[in-house]
Parts: C-alpha cells; structure tokens; sequence
C-alpha cells in the first residue's frame, strides 16, 4: 500500500505532454485528451497510446485500424477541455472544433499542426487502459509552439473517471 500511494504522489509530479487521440467507428469519429503515451522506437518508428476503458474512444474505436495522434499546443486550452473534459456519450465534440478526415478517415484537428496518424500494429489489456502501438502511416509536422502539458491538463475534471 505504501508503494502505491508513494507511486501515485511521484507519477502525479510528473510533467509530460498531452496528446488528442482520434478514431472513427464507421461514420462516428472519436477522440479524447492522452496523457499515457509515448515514443516506443526509433527504427522502426513505433509509438505506444493507453486508452481507458471507460472512455467512448475506446469502447466504441477499440478495433479501429488507425489512430490519429495530435500534439496539443500550448495555447490550445479549450480544445483540451473539449477532448478532455467532455465526453462523447453526451456532447458532440466533433461539431465544436474545426477538424478533416485524414488518411483512412481519421478525424484530423485543425488547431494541432503537430499530428499522426498510425496503423494499429498491437494492442493489449494494461490494466484499466489498454494501449495501442502504433506505426506511423501519415504524419504532419509543423512549427514547435511548446506544448500543452499533464500539470495545466490535471485541472481538467475528465469526462470519464479513469
Ligand atoms: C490530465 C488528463 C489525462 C488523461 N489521460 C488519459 C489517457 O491517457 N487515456 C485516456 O483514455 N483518457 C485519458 N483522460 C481522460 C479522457 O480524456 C476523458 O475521460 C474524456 O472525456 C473521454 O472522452 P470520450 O468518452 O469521448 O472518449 C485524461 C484526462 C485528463 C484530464
């Protein structure tokens, strides 16, 4: 128990990026606020997403074939509200922010420069997340603008409880 509680006080210290993660299930697109997620590999290039099992992107894109991986720049704090925030079980976050369909239909948000779009290689039960690696198919790197980070999202009360 003290090991857990010490774990939860230190990875709660931690600062990280924030990522928008998208899918489409048939016409429905998907996507919510990633703080679990990481660079896995160089060569190949391969990326690792954790989504919860709570959250519609998840029930609903979990056999998607392709996730869209967006970098939320700094000043982007309402769309991070919006992703993280809300959830798709009762609002329409697609019809609040300016997005396009990218490679495969994936949802593509018009405020993040910095994006990806991967083919779902693995995916495995993490817990109460399950992550997805991914192989990146498309990508689209703007400028840096730094980054929206985990201590200005945690304010964020999350549409679904972890
Ligand atoms: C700081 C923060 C970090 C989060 N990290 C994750 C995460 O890594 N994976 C995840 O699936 N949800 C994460 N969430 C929660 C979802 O973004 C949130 O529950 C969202 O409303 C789910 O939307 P959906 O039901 O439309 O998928 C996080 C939320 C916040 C505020």
């Amino acid at each position: 128990m003290e090991a857990e509680r010490a774990f939860h006080s230190l990875v709660g210290d931690l600062e990280y990026p924030m990522f928008i993660v998208t899918a489409r299930a048939g016409r429905e697109p998907l996507g919510c606020l990633v703080g679990f997620a990481t660079q896995t590999s160089i060569d190949p290039p391969r990326f690792a997403v954790c989504l919860s099992h709570r959250n519609r992107t998840f029930r609903r894109g979990r056999d998607a074939g392709a996730l869209g991986v967006h970098c939320v720049p700094a000043d982007a704090g309402e769309l991070a509200e919006l992703f993280g925030g809300e959830t798709t079980d009762e609002v329409d976050k697609f019809a609040r922010c300016a997005w396009h369909e990218g490679p495969g239909g994936v949802p593509i948000l018009d405020e993040c420069e910095n994006w990806f779009v991967g083919r779902v290689i693995w995916r495995a039960d993490a817990g109460d997340h399950d992550v997805f690696l991914l192989e990146p198919v498309a990508a689209h790197a703007g400028t840096g603008e730094g980054e929206f980070t985990f201590h200005r999202a945690k304010r964020i009360d999350a549409g679904h409880e972890a």
